[in-house]
């Protein structure tokens, strides 16, 4: 299979014991941040997966003001809480670009969410790579080109892989098809996390 160029898999890229300590990381980001339901801008309408964020920025959307990077929560106030070091560890060993992640988005999906084809085009500094982790079920990940209506491709992301999404391929348009349940023991309550890594600015 060829991804598009910029786009990059690397499969189990975290051991078990890696994937280990950083459900354990994530488990008290949302603590402290606890998950909330996006709405789409203007219609309104719930997406599928809950979300937090930990980092100096996190990623909201609502009905008002529709997508874009804030530095506090929107249901508590307080500033998203600090970026486990494993996080900015990978940014350092794979994303080779010098500055740091602003952001990561935590998304969580039910055994039964997906994610629409969409872009991810929201950051002001696109020459800095997406670096998205895998936890928990795995997924079926879908990803064209430049343009919505571009071939796509699919293939399954599994607890502990990360893709890369960079160069050429920063804005390749991509979705979350399925979660197939039951193929991770990672997550007592199934489901799949994903960690979204950015540069905002
Ligand atoms: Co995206």
């Amino acid at each position: 299979m060829q991804l598009p160029n910029g786009i990059r898999h690397l499969p189990g890229y975290l051991d078990r014991p890696a994937q280990e300590a950083l459900v354990e990381a994530i488990r008290a980001v949302v603590a402290d941040a606890p998950l909330f339901t996006p709405v789409m801008p203007g219609t309104g309408k719930e997406m599928s997966v809950r979300m937090t964020n930990c980092g100096s920025l996190g990623w909201v959307t609502d009905r008002q003001r529709g997508y874009r990077y804030q530095p506090t929560h929107p249901a508590t106030g307080r500033p998203w809480p600090a970026m486990p070091q494993q996080l900015l560890d990978f940014w350092r060993d794979i994303a080779g670009y010098e500055k740091l992640p602003e952001a990561c988005l935590v998304n969580f999906y039910g055994d039964d969410a997906r994610m629409g084809l969409h872009q991810d085009r929201d950051e002001q500094d696109l020459n800095a790579p997406v670096l998205s982790v895998s936890l928990g079920n795995t997924c079926l990940f879908r990803v064209g080109g430049l343009n919505r209506n571009d071939r796509t491709l699919s293939f399954k992301l599994a607890s502990g892989d990360i893709v890369v999404l960079g160069g050429e391929g920063r804005l390749c348009f991509h979705g979350v098809d399925r979660i197939y349940p039951a193929t991770s023991t990672l997550l007592k309550n199934g489901g799949r996390i994903n960690l979204t890594l950015r540069r905002v600015n």
